[in-house]
């Protein structure tokens, strides 16, 4: 099928069943990085625009400002170029230099407010996006409290439930914004009553209490002094889980070297909290995981030994486990 512009091709990702032993449940990979940019966030930066013009927020040739880890930021960076929009993006030096990259090729401005010491700057970043749209009229789509973002996934709830009934135990999901899994929760909770929705989160991050701590893991989570967004609706998730840089590092790269899977850091952690769950559950147990992008904006860290020797996040028994689960 012919399409006519690439925001066409946003949504129907293929679900991957991960092989495992027979005593384990199904593990389902929603492979979100065969989304344009790579990344699920491309579901919500387009609807988070298409809310914004229906309500007469964005006029024509108007100013789009984000503050991102990266994702987000190439989603909006994409849509604006195919509807002529300018987007600065305000980011920090903890983003993967291939996501600001990319950025830039869609043609956006980047605002750079980290310091050099390449630590998570959110706070900064949200301040000075609402400066941009306060002062200078840019409209800014701030992603952790705009509808918008969970609307966006609505779609992927039914792409589920159209490929798997209501044949779904658990939904697995990175928590950043809380917008991809509370979207996709509550859009699939309306077919599956008895859905479980699983939140993970790096441990170090606050979402579901805990010592705050520095993480390695991109995109997720929420540092101590940040803002725990609106749209993490903790009345509808069903657990909030943590799990480890190492133990979510080691899992993007034994699926890379075992099955050719290559998924970012935060659906590394996210597949092997599911693991454990298709292993405690039994057979009969079926998980669905949002990846939320694909391991190629990560090969300068997650897939660098050089850097995992210098963050010390090897684990060679985490390594053991993986092996000892996926056969
Ligand atoms: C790599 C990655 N994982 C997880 C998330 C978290 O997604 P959400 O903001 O929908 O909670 C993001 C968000 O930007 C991300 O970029």
């Amino acid at each position: 099928m012919i399409k006519e512009k690439i925001s066409d091709l946003i949504g129907r990702t293929p679900l991957l069943r991960l092989a495992l032993p027979e005593e384990a449940g199904t593990v389902l990979l929603k492979l979100e990085q065969f989304n344009p940019t790579g990344t699920a966030k491309i579901r919500m930066a387009r609807n988070m625009v298409d809310e914004a013009e229906e309500q007469g927020l964005l006029k024509p040739g108007g100013w789009l400002v984000e503050s991102t880890s990266g994702n987000t930021g190439m989603g909006l960076a994409l849509i604006a170029a195919e509807r002529g929009y300018k987007f600065s993006a305000v980011v920090d030096n903890h983003s993967s230099p291939d996501k600001l990259r990319a950025m830039r090729a869609y043609g956006a401005e980047l605002v750079n407010v980290g310091g050099d010491d390449g630590a998570l700057a959110t706070a900064e970043r949200d301040a000075v996006a609402e400066r941009l749209a306060v002062e200078h009229g840019a409209y800014w789509t701030a992603q952790h409290r705009n509808q918008g973002n969970p609307n966006g996934y609505k779609p992927l709830a039914r792409e589920l439930h159209d490929a798997l009934g209501d044949r779904i135990d658990y939904l697995y999901g990175a928590v950043g914004t809380g917008g991809s899994l509370c979207g996709t929760g509550r859009a699939l909770r309306e077919f599956i009553p008895q859905l479980r929705i699983v939140g993970v989160e790096p441990s170090g991050s606050v979402v579901f209490g805990g010592e705050g701590a520095p993480y390695h893991q991109s995109g997720t989570g929420t540092p101590e002094g940040a803002e725990i967004g609106d749209l993490v609706e903790y009345d509808l998730i069903s657990e909030g889980v943590k799990v480890g840089d190492a133990e979510a590092f080691e899992t993007c790269r034994y699926l890379a070297r075992r099955f050719g899977i290559l998924v970012g850091g935060s659906a590394g952690g996210v597949i092997y909290k599911a693991l454990e769950r298709a292993l405690a559950d039994g057979p009969e147990a079926v998980i669905v995981v949002l990846v939320c992008d694909g391991g190629e904006k990560y090969l300068d860290t997650v897939f660098n030994d050089d850097w995992m020797v210098a963050t010390g996040l090897f684990d060679a028994e985490v390594a053991r486990r993986l092996a000892s689960i996926l056969r």
